[in-house]
């Protein structure tokens, strides 16, 4: 039968029916432990009840009204994203590419308030910042980018985790006004930049009045086992974009700022019809409240160095295994050859698992997940490896 839909997507023949915590059930009854999390967004898992009920008393009273009007609920979010971000002010969107569009909205308009010609922000070699015209020009893979030339300018791509870069780059170019980095790569494989260099990162940024922009779109909202990754560096950004986590499945975005980052678009400048509606920061505020009373932070931390140390163990001696890296939650196994069909074998087996730049598994389990549960996840996933590694 032919779909009806685009084929955009190359997906996997599973559709699920309902979920309950890190588990979900297939439209066969079919149960999977589920290490992925929607790429990251389900931090509580599925069917959390504290988030069941705020989306549906939500929903009973109202759903949207649009930025026509002011939305209590949308002030108390921006106040709570402040609190745990030490940013000023906040605006809110529908997804990552669309929060990351805008901090590049905001870095353009604050070059040219400083009478910059063509502000240029630098980005990174592998980042990902999402598949709009704009992101995908600030994304550094080639596959995305590839056929939808022009891409707008204003870009500099320099290599990740590398100071000098940055230096030799912004030698070249006097128009340099940001930086936009994400601190731990996820598409980009599980990659963390030191926290020395984030360190200086901010130094550099603050010797030449450049915004350091850091897209914790994928890596924020406790993943790490902070709030935002960034804080295992003890730096404060000017601008930082949020999203998947934050709704804990429903879409939304945000763009906090502060400092020189602060108070630069003004009315007219941006806007959406649909972001920060009283659903979606019900939501999310709810989703803040978790993972504070419940010390989801602290447990992601406790239990992903729990399963670093075994994966550590378990695989590092394997000759075909490159490296075991990552911080908390955000979990990747880079191997040194093609993995990509490990994601249709864990399938097979009950177990949800991504692939990304063809030889990093990549693990993002909710945030929620038990020691036992993560006990079972290594195990698991560890006997899916070896078998693999095996085979002739
Ligand atoms: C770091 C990062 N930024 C931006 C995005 C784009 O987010 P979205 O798919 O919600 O547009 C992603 C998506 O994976 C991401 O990982």
């Amino acid at each position: 039968m032919t779909s009806a839909l685009s084929p955009i997507y190359g997906r996997l023949p599973v559709s699920f029916d309902h979920g309950k915590g890190i588990w979900l059930w297939d439209t066969q009854g079919k149960r999977y432990l589920d290490a992925l999390s929607g790429i990251g967004v389900s931090c509580l898992g599925h069917a959390h009840p504290a988030l069941v009920k705020a989306i549906s008393d939500q929903a009973a009273r109202v759903l949207h009204t649009s930025n026509l009007y002011e939305i209590a609920l949308q002030e108390q979010l921006a106040q709570r994203i402040n609190a745990i971000s030490g940013m000023s002010e906040v605006f809110f969107a529908n997804s990552g590419a669309e929060a990351n569009e805008g901090a590049i909205k905001l870095a353009r308009l604050y070059g040219h308030l400083r009478g910059v010609k063509v502000p240029t922000i630098i980005t990174m070699d592998s980042a990902w910042h999402g598949r709009t015209i704009a992101t995908l020009a600030a994304t550094g893979s080639e596959k995305a980018r590839a056929g939808f030339d022009p891409l707008p300018d204003g870009f500099l791509q320099v290599k990740y985790n590398d100071l000098q870069a940055i230096k030799d780059a912004a030698q070249q170019c006097p128009d340099v006004v940001a930086i936009l980095i994400e601190v731990l790569q996820g598409e980009g494989g599980i990659r963390p930049s030191d926290l020395d260099y984030l360190k200086q990162l901010r130094e550099l940024c603050d010797q030449n009045e450049w915004l350091l922009m850091i897209d914790e779109v994928q890596s924020g909202i406790g993943r790490t086992g902070k709030w935002l990754a960034h804080q295992w560096a003890q730096i404060l950004p000017d601008v930082i974009t949020l999203a998947k986590g934050l709704g804990g499945g429903v879409p939304i975005g945000a763009v906090a700022a502060r400092g020189p980052a602060a108070g630069i678009l003004k009315p007219g400048h941006h806007g959406t019809t649909f972001g920060g509606s009283p659903l979606v920061c019900a939501a999310a505020l709810a989703v803040l409240d978790t993972l504070e009373q419940d010390d989801l932070l602290g447990h992601a931390d406790r239990v992903g160095t729990m399963m670093l140390a075994r994966l550590h163990q378990a695989l590092d001696d394997l000759p075909d295994v490159a490296e075991v890296r990552g911080r908390g939650l955000m979990i990747g196994i880079e191997l040194k050859r093609p993995c990509g069909e490990l994601v249709r074998t864990a399938l097979a087996q009950g177990l949800l698992i991504n692939v990304t730049r063809d030889k990093v598994i990549r693990l993002l389990p909710p945030l929620i997940i038990s020691q036992t549960e993560a006990n079972e996840l290594v195990d698991r996933l560890v006997d899916i490896i070896k078998g693999f590694l095996q085979a002739p």
